[in-house]
């Protein structure tokens, strides 16, 4: 493991490239190229607003508002159409046609349409035989309808998951790697790739047994540019609770962070600014975590009945600087309990951040130690912005902060020079359990429930060592076949050393086994075993 460095986020994809070349010969964009989009995309979608109720005017009236009320300026320049645009039949040709009742002009006047106003022009697809919505999918017209796509205009193209079965002896899991890899290879033959929007990780997110959701997520970041990781988020007329459904995707997120870097994206879901059962802090609470995501930010909503208050918090220029910091690093927990969750991740100048988000029901306030946020410097004063307000403070010893129920504080962390140095810090958690690594006076280790304690807290040394910030001279250590802390040992013993793998193997130098949740804690390292994946801190380099 090692210190900050945007290769080594880069360098996951290697790995991951040798082992899937056979399927992804043809290496256009994704983690492996990131020059076509190496920022998360920004823009409108109609789906969790209007679903099939799309029509060309609704795309026209948006890109209008988006361009007058200062969203596109803010970075929102994307106008994606999703499901429902088209007609039941293909045309005799096969081509895919549009639906002439709701798009008279049809799309290549539309996308000249926005394309006049500064937008970029995306759609949907699906890699099934019909799209969820019961329209022709393009399984068997991949490369005519990404070539149709291209001549009306089109250059982002997400492509669902529904109606996909196993064929040819295929898994389930197969069958969505043959059709996303083939996509994969139609769209890097074209002269100008359209970006990948992938939607196979959600059709395996949700089951107890998450080793093929790992499976998933492991090859999407080399097929395309960003991929929908979990379940839809609440959409307008949908029942239940939209903060719930933010949280869940939210939590999603927080289970990924290792696959993101430049060039490919985790896809939380789209931003939803106008539903009605959410408060102000949470809409804000929405757009705060994923911009500190790096995540992108499609908004779904009437954009032309936006209120003031919500253009403002959706075009907040300091928050959108960090949603599209060129590190693209995604924030990751440093503590949780029960109500509170911190995050932090480093931003390219160098500066940290820290977001804190309020889960509970109540007004919480919480004092957050300087080491908590990797930052390891002795009698340092650090200039923290709050980027909601833009106010300043110097900080030495602790951040205060105050969060209404569903809030969310940013603060963006300048460091002076001789303060720089940065130790990746937070959770070792498992992403299936959500269970913390928990270090003990007594030394042994255990998983436990998150509590917010220290205990919890690991600093990731540059040599690869873990130690717990409740006792910072202490290494988890691998001793005779158990789990413990012990001594560090300045000579950098192997029982001592960890590699961190982008499928989320913590892996011990000496015994070559497996840190595994459960009683006995180090096993071989089998593929992506509930037991065995792990989230770790942000900047902490993969294997
Ligand atoms: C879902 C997808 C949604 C939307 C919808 C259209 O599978 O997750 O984002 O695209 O299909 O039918």
């Amino acid at each position: 493991m090692g210190k900050e460095n945007t290769m080594n986020r880069r360098a996951k994809g290697t790995f991951l490239a040798a082992a899937l070349a056979a399927i992804f010969p043809l290496a256009y964009g994704s983690i492996e190229r990131p020059s076509l989009l190496p920022t998360p995309p920004m823009g409108f979608n109609n789906w969790a607003r209007f679903m099939c109720d799309l029509n060309e005017t609704l795309f026209t009236e948006t890109a209008d508002a988006m361009a007058s009320n200062g969203l596109r300026d803010a970075g929102y320049n994307r106008i994606n159409l999703d499901d429902c645009w088209m007609a039941y039949q293909r045309a005799d040709n096969g081509s895919l046609q549009w639906n002439t009742t709701k798009f008279p002009h049809g799309l290549p006047w539309l996308g000249n349409y926005v394309k006049a106003k500064g937008f970029y022009f995306g759609i949907y697809e699906d890699s099934g035989n019909l799209t969820c919505g019961g329209y022709p999918g393009s399984y068997h017209h991949e490369e005519l309808d990404a070539n149709t796509f291209a001549s009306w205009g089109v250059d982002y193209l997400k492509v669902d998951g529904c109606n996909v079965y196993a064929m040819h002896g295929r898994t389930l899991e197969e069958e969505y790697k043959h059709r996303y890899g083939h996509w994969h290879q139609v769209l890097s033959r074209m002269e100008h790739p359209l970006i990948f929007s992938e939607s196979a990780p959600a059709y395996f997110a949700g089951t107890e047994n998450r080793t093929d959701w790992y499976t998933v997520v492991d090859w999407v970041p080399v097929a395309g540019e960003l991929a929908r990781h979990s379940t839809d988020i609440l959409v307008y007329s949908g029942a239940g609770s939209a903060w719930d459904s933010i949280m869940n995707n939210y939590n999603y997120n927080t289970l990924l962070a290792r696959y993101q870097g430049p060039g490919y994206f985790n896809d939380p879901d789209f931003l939803i600014p106008d539903h009605q059962g959410l408060t102000a802090d949470e809409k804000r609470s929405h757009f705060a975590l994923w911009a500190s995501f790096s995540a992108p930010l499609i908004i779904s909503a009437y954009i032309p009945a936006l209120s003031k208050d919500e253009i403002a918090y959706l075009s907040n220029k300091a928050l959108i600087a960090v949603d599209q910091d060129s590190l693209a690093q995604q924030a990751t927990l440093v503590s949780r309990d029960d109500t509170l969750d911190i995050l932090t991740r480093s931003l390219s100048n160098g500066d940290r951040l820290l977001t804190v988000l309020n889960r509970g029901n109540t007004t919480v306030k919480s004092d957050i130690p300087i080491p908590w946020l990797g930052l390891t410097g002795t009698g340092c004063t650090y200039t923290a912005e709050d980027l909601w307000d833009g106010s300043l403070q110097k900080i030495s010893s602790h951040i205060a902060v105050q969060l209404a129920t569903h809030a969310t504080a940013v603060f963006r962390i300048s460091l002076p020079q001789a303060c720089s140095k940065v130790v990746p810090t937070g959770l070792v958690f498992n992403t299936a359990s959500g269970h913390c690594l928990t270090a003990s006076s007594s030394c042994s280790v255990t998983f436990q429930s998150c509590n917010g304690q220290a205990s919890q807290i690991w600093q990731v040394t540059s040599s690869g060592a873990l130690r717990p910030l409740s006792q910072t001279a202490q290494c988890l250590t691998v001793d005779d076949g158990s789990v413990k802390i012990q001594a560090c040992d300045t000579r950098g013993s192997n029982a001592q050393k960890w590699t961190y793998a982008v499928t989320g193997n913590l892996k011990n130098a000496k015994t070559g086994g497996c840190l595994t949740e459960g009683s006995v804690q180090m096993k071989t390292c089998l593929d992506e075993r509930n037991g065995q994946v792990f989230g770790l801190p942000s900047g902490v380099q993969l294997s």
